[in-house]
Order: C-alpha cells, then sequence, then structure tokens
C-alpha cells in the first residue's frame, strides 16, 4: 500500500480548507479571559463537528473540571497502529489590540514577503487552530479516499495556552480511552519553507507571580519619598539581581540539574542553517543579549532562561501622580531545559525570592502552573517515519531541532501513556504566535495537509 500524494485532492478543495479555519478563527477561544467562556465552548462544539464530518466514527465533548475536551476517534481494526493526535482549540488572549493591523477575530487573507501565497491573520491562525485543523483535513483526506492505514484519535483541549491545568485529571480517568502507538502533534515551528525541521525538544516552565508590599497604603511621594521602601523601587532592584554580569540566573543551585550537551551535540545544533544578521533585522534590534558561552540558538532552546512577563504597579495614568505605591507586581517564567524539576525550581526561586527581600517590604511568591522538558530521540520509529513523510512532500531530509517553547503536556504524555511524541510543526517563527498580527501562511498550511496523511502511511508500514 502507498499513500497517493494530496496534492490533487488540496488543490481542488483549497479554498474550502481556507474557508472552514476562517470560520474556525472567527470564535474569540481565550481561554484566560472568563469573560470568552460561551466562545471557548463553542469552538469545542464546532471542532467536534468537523471531526465528525471528515469521517471520525464517534466525536464526544468530555467535560472536565475546566474547558471541554474534545476526542473523537476511528477504529478500523484493532490490530494496526493508533496515531493519537493533540492540539488545543483555546488561543492567547489578543491584545494589545491597536497593534493590530486587521481585528484578530476577523480573519483576513493578506499577501507578506514570506508568504506570497498569502496568509490568514487572526489569533490562533497558527498557535494552534490552523494547525490543528490541518490535522482534521489530513483525516478528511485519508478518509474520504479511502486510504486511513491505521486507527486515529483526537484529543483537542481548551486550556493548553493556561497550562493545560485539566487535562493530567482528564489523563488519569481514560487511560484506556488513549491507548495509543504515537502521539502527534503540530502546534510548533519549522525552520523556513526550504528546510524542514522536526521539533526534537522543548523546555519546562515554572511561572510565578510575585507581590511586593511597603506602606499599608499609597503616600505622598515627597512626603515619604526617601523615608520608605518604595515597593516598586525594591521590586525592580530584586529582579534586577536575579541575572549576574554574564547573564546567568542567580538564584542558588537553579543549574544544579541542568543537561549539558557535549560538544559533539552543540557542533551538530550549529549546522542547522541560521543568519543572526536576518534574526536581528527581523526583529529590529542592534543586537542579541543572553547567557554568555552560548549562541543564540542555544539560549533558546538548549538553556534555562527567567524573563518577566508583566510588571506593574503605583500610577500608570495620564499625566503625573507623585505617588509611591502600596504594592508592585510582576509575573516570571522560568524556561527549563531536561533533568530540572520544575516543583524544585519554583520552590528555588520562591526561596530566593523572599531571601533578598530587604526590610521595610513583605514579599509573597505565587506559583502558577509548570511544566517538565521533553527531548524526543532521533532513532524512534515515529521519528523515521516522520523522516519520510517530509522526505516525500518536500523532497529534503528534515533536521531535528529542539525548540525553546513549552507544550508541558507532552512530558506527562510519556509518563502517564508511556509514549512518544512527533513534533510535526508548520509555523514559522515570523509567524507571530501570542503577538499582533499571528498569522499563518497558507502554503504551510496545504503543505501540513498533504505531510500528515504520509505520516500515517509510513507509521503504518514500518510498525510491521
Ligand atoms: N504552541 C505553543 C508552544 C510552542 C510554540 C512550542 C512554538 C514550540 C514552538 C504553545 O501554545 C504555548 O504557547 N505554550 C506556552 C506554555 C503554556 C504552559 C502556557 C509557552 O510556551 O509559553
Ligand atoms: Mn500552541
Ligand atoms: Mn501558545
Amino acid at each position: 500500500m502507498t499513500m497517493k500524494s494530496a496534492k490533487p485532492y488540496i488543490e481542488e478543495n483549497k479554498q474550502r480548507f481556507i474557508d472552514e479555519l476562517i470560520e474556525l478563527l472567527k470564535i474569540p477561544s481565550i481561554s484566560a479571559d472568563s469573560a470568552y467562556k460561551k466562545d471557548v465552548i463553542l469552538t469545542a462544539e464546532a471542532v467536534k463537528e468537523q471531526l465528525e464530518k471528515a469521517g471520525c466514527d464517534t466525536v464526544e465533548i468530555c467535560e472536565t473540571p475546566g474547558y471541554p475536551i474534545v476526542y473523537g476517534e476511528k477504529i478500523i481494526d484493532k490490530n494496526l497502529p493508533t496515531v493519537l493526535v493533540y492540539g488545543h482549540y483555546d488561543v492567547q488572549p489578543p491584545d494589545p489590540l491597536e497593534l493590530w493591523t486587521s481585528p484578530p477575530f476577523e480573519p483576513v487573507v493578506k499577501e507578506t514577503e514570506l508568504h506570497p501565497e498569502g496568509a490568514i491573520f487572526a489569533r490562533g491562525s497558527c498557535d494552534d487552530k490552523g494547525q490543528m485543523y490541518m490535522h482534521v483535513k489530513a483525516l478528511e483526506y485519508m478518509t474520504k479516499t479511502d486510504q486511513l492505514p491505521c486507527n486515529v484519535k483526537f484529543m483537542i483541549e481548551g486550556e493548553e495556552e493556561v497550562g493545560s491545568v485539566s487535562l493530567g485529571w482528564f489523563i488519569e480517568r481514560n487511560r484506556e480511552k488513549l491507548a495509543n502507538d504515537v502521539i502527534l502533534i503540530s502546534d510548533t515551528g519549522m525552520i523556513s519553507k526550504e528546510t524542514p525541521s522536526i521539533t526534537t525538544g522543548l523546555r519546562g516552565l515554572s511561572y510565578v507571580e510575585v507581590e511586593v508590599t511597603g506602606p499599608n497604603r499609597d503616600l505622598h511621594s515627597g512626603l515619604y519619598g526617601g523615608a520608605v521602601a518604595n515597593p516598586i523601587n525594591v521590586l525592580t532592584k530584586m529582579i534586577a539581581s536575579l541575572h549576574d554580569e554574564n547573564n546567568h540566573i542567580t538564584i542558588p543551585g537553579f543549574y544544579d540539574d541542568v543537561e549539558e550537551l557535549s560538544k559533539e551535540e552543540r557542533e551538530k545544533m550549529a549546522e542547522a542553517p541560521f543568519s543572526l544578521e536576518d534574526y536581528k533585522a527581523a526583529l529590529d534590534i542592534d543586537d542579541v543579549y543572553g547567557e554568555k558561552g552560548y549562541s543564540t540558538n542555544e539560549r533558546n532552546s538548549i538553556r534555562p532562561t527567567l524573563d518577566v512577563n508583566g510588571i506593574w504597579g503605583g500610577y500608570i495614568g495620564e499625566g503625573a501622580k507623585t505617588v509611591i505605591a502600596s504594592k508592585a507586581f510582576a509575573k516570571i517564567s522560568m524556561r527549563l531545559v531536561p533533568d530540572q524539576n520544575w516543583e524544585k525550581i519554583t520552590e528555588l526561586f520562591k526561596n530566593h525570592f523572599e531571601s533578598i527581600a530587604p526590610k521595610g517590604v513583605r514579599v509573597k511568591v505565587k506559583p502558577h502552573h509548570g511544566g517538565t522538558a521533553y527531548v524526543t530521540p532521533i532513532d524512534s520509529l515515529g521519528y523515521k517515519a516522520a523522516e519520510k513523510a517530509y522526505e516525500e512532500t518536500f523532497g529534503k531530509t528534515p533536521i531535528p531541532q529542539r525548540s525553546g517553547g513549552s507544550i508541558p503536556i507532552v512530558a506527562l504524555f510519556e509518563k502517564e501513556l508511556k509514549s512518544k511524541t512527533i513534533l510535526m510543526g508548520f509555523g514559522l517563527d515570523s509567524d507571530a504566535i501570542h503577538s499582533p498580527n499571528e498569522h499563518f501562511g497558507i502554503w504551510n498550511y496545504l503543505k501540513g495537509i498533504e505531510t500528515i496523511p504520509q505520516f500515517y502511511h509510513f507509521f503504518t508500514e514500518m510498525s510491521k
């Protein structure tokens, strides 16, 4: 058996594939903002309907303590392998709204330099509705042309962007239902349209919020300024001290368990095509910045980091107000690498941050969520099948590449379901995920739909 190229089918149905995705993108499924609860649930229903249309035998909306999980399956033969597709239908908040060139939930196709065929501009177009929907359309192709070579299960969640809080709960209760031979996810990127790559690593995460309290009320900054601790001054000083002059993180014990790559592994990494000049130009920066002793690609994939994601306090309205705020806040994320335990890191952060607080303020550290890093071997059946799939549709062997992003559920899948995950991402760095003007190239979208069936084919063949 072979898997016929999906190209003719895609060509014939291209406009419909785009239109359907656009409909899905119109629903603002912002999981972080409870004002959008109805829309998040509506999106789950829309995904269910599309999975049914694409050929799943059963699709259900599974309730969880949080947002529902859409589960669908098509089991053709218990003796054949089973692919479990994971994706998420929730999206990041779109703000700052004023920086969007078109409204985030009114999708439009626009041409860009990298996407002369057009790209769909909308929140979630790439992360992850567009990439998730490639799998729905790939299933449609395989069922409508009678070529589905194995069993398939879909598990599409609605809380990924807020830490997949209910997914552990769901997996524990549905181990049998979710049993599979490989997990397939498109929620990452690739190097470029000319250089396909398969993501082999994800970073872990520890996310905390800190609160610094000084006096019991906001004070006149003239009457009290200089005589009491200013929580904003103190907080920024404390944050600044978390990195030393080499941009190493100063939290004691932070690097204790960090996996160090061998010289060979680092050399291999450095072979991936990368232009520092293009990187800087794309971001409009005159230089990069980061941990001493590591390249840009190492800094954003194999090294742990600490970043302030948001900081607030005091007066930020129009004009000037002379005030010493009672409180200052920040949200801080730490990206972690293999062998770092996120709960331990959260604890180390908490202890350290509390210990560096000067007298005159009180500090609270509130952990949000976390996740474990993931690295997948490149000699597994799944990886080999993915490699062949890309060779078939790109005419090139994909490059294995570790990413800096996090999908905490991937490590949990391995622990709980004992299966390997293959990350076949089709996004580009320039797609602006989580940023204003997120978009997904139509070429990338269709290439994904073309490549996924080949994975099913090779995975089934190689499993024999
Ligand atoms: N799809 C991204 C993760 C991603 C993007 C990984 C590109 C690799 C390449 C995912 O939706 C995401 O944004 N994850 C969050 C973590 C989550 C716990 C909020 C992240 O990485 O910030
Ligand atoms: Mn995502
Ligand atoms: Mn995301």
